[in-house]
This record gives structure tokens, sequence and C-alpha cells, in this order.
């Protein structure tokens, strides 16, 4: 029978015997399913695992901070970060398309990924032969890895790696869902905020603006999208829905009276969804005041923005993301 700690025990026996007394890297994201392969790792192989987090400038607010302190104080793993900023912000000046953003990301990611792991290959010694990733199985599927089906969107963990990689893969939730992903997470004693965190893309809120990706942009969008999450949360609502991208449409500009008069500024977009396993999905039918606190506190609170529109088409046709 299917059960967690089968799940863990499995792996973790699994994992030791091939690792043997070499060692493994695991990337990051500060998504639940990076999370719980590296917890499942590091309980396989302790102190032979070291995790890198890449930071790309892309990430909601707090969320570095999260990886930084919560989950190192919760596995006590070895921790590498990245300030790569800068790098992704000028890799990304001027594009616009959704799928060059997406294969930039990507690349960039995998470029500083593999300077950080000569660095760590350079402390360590050439010992370090694995890669652990967090792929689910959905991932195997939508890239065509699993049933044939199309591959929709070039999913940057999965199809995204360059062809002269010297790692062995380590992938320990290959086979399962999300929500047993999250249990084997709470198993392994991870920190609720981890463990019943919403799915987000690894390319982040790259493909949450439509349109260049700026500093400026991004810290916009963040301020909204804490707006947004904050009220959901405080609502109770975290539990009811899948996600809620929060969305910029910074090439959109429209027409608003706020203060002292009339404003040109940009829409964001509320995308609640509610799914099983993000393949399919329905626009979550938050309540009316709900929607309504997150609408007054975004146009008040973020700068440039003076609309907030909701999304309510189901996947399919609309993809979950907006790009
Ligand atoms: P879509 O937009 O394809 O999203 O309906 C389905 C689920 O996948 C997430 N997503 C990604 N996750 N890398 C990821 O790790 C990606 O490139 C990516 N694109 C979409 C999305 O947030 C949703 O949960």
């Amino acid at each position: 029978t299917w059960t967690t700690g089968n799940v863990i025990e499995e792996q973790v026996e699994a994992i030791r015997e091939l690792v043997g007394d070499k060692r493994a890297i695991c990337g990051l994201s500060g998504g639940v399913d990076s999370a719980v392969a590296a917890a499942l790792v590091q309980k396989a192989i302790g102190s032979q695992l070291t995790c890198v987090y890449v930071d790309h400038g892309l990430m909601r607010k707090g969320e570095t901070e999260q990886v930084e302190k919560d989950f190192v104080a919760a596995t006590g793993v070895r921790l590498k970060v990245v300030d790569a900023e800068a790098r992704f912000l000028d890799a990304l000046k001027g594009v616009t398309d959704p799928e060059q953003k997406r294969k930039i990301i990507g690349r960039e990611f995998i470029r500083v990924f593999e300077q950080a792991q000569a660095e760590i290959i350079a402390d360590e010694g050439p010992a370090v032969e694995f890669l652990v990733q967090g792929t689910l199985y959905p991932d195997v599927v939508e890239s065509g890895g699993g049933t044939g089906t199309a591959n929709i969107k070039s999913h940057h963990n999965v199809g995204g790696l360059p062809e002269d990689l010297e790692f062995k893969l380590i992938e320990p939730l290959r086979k399962l869902f999300k929500d047993e992903v999250r249990m084997v997470g709470q198993e392994l004693g991870l920190p609720e905020e981890i463990v019943q965190r919403q799915p987000f893309p690894g390319p982040g809120l790259g493909i949450r603006i439509v349109g260049e990706v700026t500093k400026e942009r991004l810290d916009l969008l963040r301020e909204a999208d804490a707006i947004a999450r904050e009220e959901l949360t405080a609502a109770g609502l975290d539990r009811d829905i899948w996600q809620c991208p929060v969305v910029l449409l910074a090439d959109v500009r429209s027409v608003g009276v706020q203060g002292d008069g009339r404003t040109y500024g940009h829409p964001i977009v509320l995308r609640p969804v509610s799914s099983e396993d993000a393949m399919t999905a329905d626009w979550s039918r938050l309540p009316y005041d709900v929607l309504a606190r997150i609408s007054t506190r975004i146009t008040n609170e973020v700068r440039d923005v003076n609309r907030v529109v909701l999304d309510v088409t189901s996947k399919p046709p609309g993809t979950i993301e907006w790009e």
C-alpha cells in the first residue's frame, strides 16, 4: 500500500545506494517540489548534499528569505546562495516573447548553476556526481516524457538541460502528484509555509509581466502579489485555491481617476484557479468582498496601478500562467 512512510523509506534507501560516498547538488527554487526533493535527499545522504539557491530576482516578496532562513532551519541543509539578479535582468533586457523569456531564464539558470557547481567542486573535490531535481509526474507528462502528450510549453526544469550535462540525475518525486509531495514534505518535518506553498513557476515573475521585465516592474508586481496573497490567506482561502498568479500588463495602460486627478496606469490581473494537478483548471469563484479588498488595496498601495481585473477563463482554453 502507498504511504508517505513507505515512499520516504524506499527513496532514502535507493538514494543512499545510488550515491554511495559521492556528493550531490540540488537547486532550490523556493517551491515545494525542490524543497521536498532536497529534504528527502538530505535525509538520505546528509552533508554529502549541497543545495544551491539561485536568486534570479524574479521571486515574490519574502521568498528568498524563506529559503535562506526557514528551510535551512528545518533541515540543517548546506546552502549556497547566489545573487544573480543583475545578470538575469541584463539577459532579459528588451525581451517580450514568453518562450524567449523562458529560454533565457532557463539558460541563465543553468549557467549560474554550473558556475556554482564549479565552485562547490573546487571546494569539495570532483566527487560531486549527482544532481537532484524536483520533477513531478505532471511535469514528466506535460513535457512529452510520459504518455506522449504534446509539449505545451518548455518547462525549464525538464527539457531545458544542456546536452553535455555531466551530472547523473536524482528525481525522487518523478512518480508523485503534488498532494503526495506535500504529504511527503510534512512527514519529513518541513514547515507548513513551505509544504503548503502553492505552485510557483521556475521562471518566476518573469512570465507574469506581459511585456519587458524590468526591476521597477518587478518591484511593482511584487507589491501587488504580496497584497493578493496576504488577503487570500487572511480570508482562509489558501486551501481552496490551487494558486493565484498575479499578472502585470506592463504594455497596457488605461485611464483612471485617483487622488488629485487623471491617471494613466497599468492593469493587474488576478488569476485564481482551482485544480487537481494543473493539467486542467477552473477559475475560482472567490467571494466578492475578498476580491473587493484586494482590488482596493492594490489600487491604493501600488504605484502606477489603477485597475484590477479578474481572469474568468478555465484551462483549457487558457493556461494558468499568462505566458
Ligand atoms: P500552465 O501555465 O502551463 O501552468 O497552465 C501549469 C502549472 O505549471 C506552472 N508552470 C511552471 N512551472 N516551470 C515550472 O516549474 C515553468 O516553466 C512553468 N510554467 C508554468 C504553473 O505555475 C502552473 O502551476
